[in-house]
């Protein structure tokens, strides 16, 4: 496929069981050789995306692509594209890791001798090597997920789903799941598409990030995108005199906080250029020069609450250029800073 297409491409994506509707209209477009993070709370409809994108259930509405086929016209195209490891671990107990991996090997008729070339592959690759012969039943949570990885690599997938990979996982399996999940990408250039319910994995793994709440997308970006959209980051000014800081402060009004002993005022706001420069442009304006100045941006915790409505959704005004449309060249940004301190 040409490689400037999406590997994944979605619109209106739309899902109901009865009178609930569980997606909304999901819109989505993810660059080859990327790792995407779904990531939302419990109930929020990311396993039903990842069904509706890997075949297993049909949409009620919208259209989307994978790797070039249409999943509705060409399903077989798509599956043959794509790699999935559920939720649930599709890992056999009663077979080794080795049989689970040849048992897949021969769903993707891979043929006996390339069947166990194969599987001893991925067993050294997964570190998995000194287990291969013993019972799956046996297995720690984090070698059945590197298992269950694995038996998706057999049929080397362009695309790959995983629901989940690392939830119920100690901190030390996940950091090595997210080792094997970060070099796929990076060596294989395969796409992943992967839901959780972890800020912290979406921001270590993923290059682009969609909140999903209530099956509807209420945020995309970068990590660092998502941060500065989010109420929580602020600009701190840092003054030479306590006169300095007094002139500054009341420029701002009520939205900035002053701390008299670092002689810094922080104010609300987004870190973007124009933001800066509005601020900037305000001290200018009355001949006010500060010393220091720090961009601060809020985590993905902060993000997270606030898209998905949870405590503290609405803090206090925030400088945004996206929430401060006014601030325009034609209207001075002293005016903007002023209203938005209302
Ligand atoms: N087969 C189904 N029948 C009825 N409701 C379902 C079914 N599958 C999922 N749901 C509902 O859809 C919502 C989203 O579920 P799911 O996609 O599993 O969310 P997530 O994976 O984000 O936790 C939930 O409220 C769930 O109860
Ligand atoms: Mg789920």
């Amino acid at each position: 496929m040409n490689p400037t297409e999406p590997a994944v491409s979605a619109v209106g994506l739309r899902k109901s069981y009865g009178d609930k509707t569980v997606l909304d209209g999901i819109d989505l477009s993810i660059p080859q050789g990327t790792v995407f993070a779904l990531l939302g709370p419990n109930g929020a409809g990311k396993t039903t995306t990842v069904q509706i994108l890997s075949t297993l259930i049909p949409a009620d509405g919208g259209r989307a692509q994978l790797a070039g086929h249409d999943l509705e016209s060409d399903a077989d195209g798509v599956r043959a594209a794509i790699g999935v490891t559920g939720q649930f671990s599709a890992v056999d107990n009663l077979l080794t890791a080795e049989e689970n991996l040849i048992l897949m090997a021969d769903l993707h008729h891979l043929g006996r001798r390339e069947g166990r070339r194969r599987a001893a592959e991925l067993l050294h690759r997964f570190d998995l090597a000194e287990a291969a012969r013993k019972p799956a039943s046996t297995f720690s949570g984090g070698m059945r997920r590197k298992l269950d990885l694995a038996m998706t690599l057999v049929g080397d997938p362009r695309i790959i789903f995983l629901d989940e990979p690392t939830t119920g996982l100690d901190p030390r399996s996940r950091r090595t799941m997210w080792e094997i999940i970060r070099s796929l990408v990076d060596d294989k250039g395969v796409t992943v598409f992967l839901t959780t319910q972890y800020l912290e994995e979406a921001d270590q793994l993923a290059d682009r990030i969609a909140v999903l709440d209530h099956g509807v997308l209420v945020a995309e970006g970068t990590a660092d995108e998502l941060k500065r959209r989010v109420p929580g980051g602020y600009v701190r000014l840092r003054f030479s005199s306590p006169r300095d800081l007094d002139s500054a402060a009341g420029l701002f009004g009520t939205i900035a906080k002053r701390d008299p002993e670092a002689l810094t005022l922080d104010i609300p706001g987004d870190g973007t250029i124009p933001t800066l420069r509005a601020v900037l442009d305000v001290l200018d304006a009355v001949s006010v020069r500060a010393e220091g100045l720090t961009v601060h941006t809020p985590d993905l915790d902060d993000v997270f609450l606030a898209l998905t409505g949870g405590p503290g959704a609405h803090p206090a005004p925030f400088l945004t250029t996206d929430t401060t449309p006014d601030m325009t060249p034609d209207t001075t940004p002293v005016t903007n800073l002023q209203e938005s301190a209302r």
